[in-house]
């Protein structure tokens, strides 16, 4: 979210004529997009801010801080940093050529920090063209207050786009060389809460196990969105969706279905668990429970064989037993997601788990953490030699950032790019690559990455 935010700031500013520098020193304009969803991301945003202060006293750039820790500091960063310029959050990405505007002219400590009241949520999305991908905000905020999260006050309340407007971007974007889609959102799963249901496809039976949440009746809802982007006779070119968030609660079993009815839907899902104790969840106020995540798991495992499957986990909540942990690992060992992404709990002031005391000492949360990580390589080590000798197709991004698969003098370059299944492939190859498709045939494999030998 905060890459695709990112773009988003770029793309306001090359509207506005800029372009961007490849030395700090050299820039006009630096802007720092801070993440505050843990301390030692807040610190970094922090640092980095102290670390322009020399610049700016040799008459140096003009200095804004923006992201959740923009939303989150407001005024307080003039204090802590009186040479920064200004201070926007999330919702005001958009005003950033007007904030410039005033900077320029003139004013300096401008607050930009107020939510976007209006209920509805309309936006256009700015891609690089010429490009093969792009992401699509499709819905911002979140309302599920997990007790750990800072996200529900640094974005704000739920608000969708409609299906009409995303799906009209999204053919405009494929007429224009776009063939794959992230559909992006705090939690894509709840898209559609308040947008009144006009369209034909009438959801079946949305809830899922647990039941009660997730979309209501007469409102738009998230696998319509994906029966549209995928029978929309505009979008026929398209060959990708992906999505990210999720939370289980909306993971309903028509989102499942999806999985074998939406032809474009790409084999992959990101679905944070967090923990693999129930006490835990329910301490995180996360409202799902171990045996029904697991279903939801085993069901898309045998509606679709080979998806690729990840995660997010959180070690070191408060009260967290090493019985609690044992129980994560054994989620991990069961399920052997493909990636996970794992973090130590770090109190975030303002929300409801920072009141407990953080019990779980540094050392055991660093402990726990490395064993889990030591796991989970062992397990995507396994999960990725399993694929070698197949075929897959990718979607190149470009070339890779190290090209260590070359040896000696050589014309040729590393190419890196994603399978359906979310898989990362590099191949060497001396044609140019960015932005297509390539037959890869898989002859090695890491924890990390596969290594294959492109098909001409
Ligand atoms: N401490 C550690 N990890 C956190 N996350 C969110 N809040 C915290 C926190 N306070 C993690 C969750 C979430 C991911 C984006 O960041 O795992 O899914
Ligand atoms: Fe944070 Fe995700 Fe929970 Fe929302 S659903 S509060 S973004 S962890």
């Amino acid at each position: 979210m905060n890459e695709a935010d990112t773009d988003r700031m770029s793309a306001l500013l090359v509207e506005r004529g800029m372009c961007s520098a490849d030395r700090v020193e050299d820039a006009q304009v630096v802007i720092i997009n801070g993440c505050s969803v843990r301390e030692k991301a807040v610190h970094k945003a922090l640092s980095h801010l102290g670390t322009l202060q020399v610049l700016k006293r040799k008459g140096g750039p003009i200095l804004g801080m923006g992201g959740c820790v923009g939303q989150l500091d407001q005024k307080e960063l003039f204090r802590k940093a009186p040479y920064l310029d200004f201070v926007f959050g999330p919702d005001a990405i958009d005003q950033l050529p007007e904030i410039l505007h005033r900077v320029e002219h003139g004013e300096r400590h401008l607050l930009y920090t107020d939510f976007d009241a209006s209920q509805k949520y309309s936006v256009e999305t700015k891609v690089f063209l010429p490009q093969a991908q792009a992401y699509v905000n499709i819905m911002k905020g979140c309302d599920k207050y997990c007790s750990y999260c800072i996200v529900p006050y640094t974005r704000g309340r739920e608000k969708s786009r409609t299906i009409e407007e995303v799906v009209g971007e999204v053919a405009r974007y494929v007429s224009l060389g776009v063939r794959e889609v992230t559909l992006l959102g705090q939690n894509v799963n709840s898209f559609g809460k308040g947008n009144p249901n006009l369209s034909q496809r009438a959801p079946r039976d949305l809830h899922n196990c647990i039941g009660k949440v997730g979309p209501r009746e007469g409102d738009e809802n998230f696998p319509q969105l994906l029966y549209a982007l995928d029978q929309d006779p505009r979008c026929q070119d398209l060959k990708r969706i992906r999505f990210t968030s999720s939370h289980p609660l909306d993971f309903s079993e028509e989102l499942i279905d999806c999985y074998s009815s939406v032809s474009k839907l790409a084999f992959h899902l990101h679905l944070p668990v967090q923990s693999g104790s129930d006490k835990v969840l329910q301490k995180m106020g996360r409202h799902h429970r171990i045996d029904h995540y697991f279903l939801q798991m085993h069901r898309l495992k045998s509606l679709c064989p080979g998806i690729g499957l990840s995660t997010d986990i959180i070690v070191g909540f408060p009260e967290e037993t090493e019985e609690d942990f044992e129980k994560t690992l054994n989620l991990l060992r069961d399920l052997r997601f493909d990636q996970v992404y794992a973090f130590a709990y770090s109190p975030r002031p303002g929300t409801r788990a920072f009141q407990k005391e953080d019990d779980v000492p540094l050392e055991v949360k660093k402990k726990r953490l490395a064993l889990l990580l030591k796991l989970q390589e062992d397990i995507s080590s396994e999960n990725n030699a399993r694929m070698i000798g197949k075929t897959v197709e990718v979607l190149v991004e470009g070339e890779a950032k190290r090209q260590h698969m070359l040896q000696g003098e050589t014309s040729e370059r590393v190419w890196v790019g994603k399978t359906s299944c979310n898989r990362t492939v590099h191949f060497v190859s001396g044609n140019p690559w960015t932005g297509c498709w390539a037959q890869v045939r898989l002859v090695g494999a890491s924890a990390f990455s596969l290594q294959g030998e492109v098909l001409l």
